[in-house]
C-alpha cells in the first residue's frame, strides 16, 4: 500500500460535487504534483486529505491508518501537514512567534522547539535576519517561506503544499522549488498543488492531472511533460497536429 492512498473521494459544497471520485497515491520520499485548471478541485482534494473538508465517500489512508474521518489536529499529529493556499501567516506577529505557533505539537518541550526552529532558520537564512520583524512586512516570497517553515515545526512526514509559487516572481519561484527539493532530501514526502505546471513537472517525480473533480491523467513527471495533451493544455502549445484546437485535455 502507498504511503498516502487517496481513494475515490466525493466531496460536496452543499449540492455542488467538487470531487467526483478523485484518487491518487504518494510513495514515501516522493515529490508528487497535483495539476489542473482553476476550479478543477485541487484545493478541495488537499482540504479533504487534511480533514478541513469532509468527504461524503471515499478514503484517505496515510501510512496504513484510515484518516478519512479524523479531525484536522489528529491528521497533523499523524504527520500530514497542509500549507494552505494564500500563505496564511499571522501578519501581526513576528517571524519567531509564527514559528512558535506552528510548534504546538512540541508544546512544553522547549528543547525540541528550539531545535526545530534552528532547522527552519537553516533552511531559510533570509528569515533569520527578520526573526523579530512583524510577518506582515515580509515580501510575498518570505511569507511563503514562513508558511512552509511554520508547517515544518510540526515535523511532518508528508507536507501538502497548495500553490506555493502563486503570485511570486520567477526568481522567487525557483527559490521555493529549491526549498522543496531540500525538504524532500531531508526526508519529508511532498504533495504539491501547482498552477505553474512547468515548475511542478520539473520538481516532481510523478504527477496527477485533475479535471472537474476527477484525475484524467497521471504518470511520471517526464512522461507528462512530453504528453501532447499536457503541452497543449498547460504548457502553452507545441502540441501535435491531431490535438483538439481548444487545447482541452480529453
Ligand atoms: N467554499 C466553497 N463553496 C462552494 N463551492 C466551492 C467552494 N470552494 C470551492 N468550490 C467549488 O469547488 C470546485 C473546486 O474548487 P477548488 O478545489 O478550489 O479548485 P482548484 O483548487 O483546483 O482551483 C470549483 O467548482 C469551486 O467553484
Ligand atoms: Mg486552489
Amino acid at each position: 500500500m502507498a504511503f498516502l492512498d487517496v481513494r475515490d473521494l466525493h466531496t460536496f459544497y452543499r449540492d455542488t460535487e467538487a470531487l467526483k471520485g478523485a484518487s491518487l497515491d504518494v510513495e514515501e520520499g516522493e515529490i508528487v504534483a497535483l495539476l489542473g485548471s482553476n476550479g478543477a478541485g485541487k484545493t478541495t482534494t488537499l482540504r479533504t486529505i487534511s480533514g478541513l473538508q469532509r468527504a461524503r465517500s471515499g478514503a484517505v489512508i496515510f501510512d496504513g491508518s484510515d484518516l478519512t474521518r479524523a479531525r484536522p489536529h489528529e491528521i497533523v499529529s499523524a504527520g500530514l501537514v497542509h500549507v494552505p493556499e494564500g500563505r496564511r501567516i499571522f501578519s501581526g506577529l513576528t517571524v519567531d512567534e509564527n514559528l512558535s505557533l506552528g510548534a504546538y505539537l512540541s508544546r512544553g518541550d522547549r528543547k525540541r522547539m528550539s531545535e526545530d526552529r534552528d532547522a527552519v532558520y537553516a533552511l531559510f537564512p533570509r528569515l533569520v535576519e527578520r526573526r523579530r520583524q512583524v510577518a506582515g512586512t515580509l515580501s510575498g516570497g518570505e511569507q511563503q517561506m514562513l508558511a512552509i517553515g511554520r508547517a515544518l515545526m510540526s515535523r511532518p512526514r508528508l507536507l501538502a503544499l497548495d500553490e506555493p509559487s502563486m503570485g511570486l516572481a520567477p526568481a522567487v519561484v525557483r527559490a521555493v522549488g529549491q526549498v522543496i527539493q531540500r525538504i524532500r532530501a531531508a526526508g519529508t514526502t511532498i504533495l504539491m498543488v501547482e498552477q505553474n505546471v512547468r515548475q511542478a513537472l520539473r520538481l516532481a517525480d510523478r504527477a496527477f492531472v485533475l479535471e472537474t473533480g476527477r484525475v484524467v491523467l497521471s504518470g511520471p513527471a517526464g512522461e507528462l511533460a512530453a504528453d501532447p495533451r499536457v503541452q497543449a493544455a498547460y504548457l502553452g502549445g507545441s502540441a501535435s497536429v491531431d490535438e483538439p484546437p481548444d487545447g482541452t485535455v480529453p
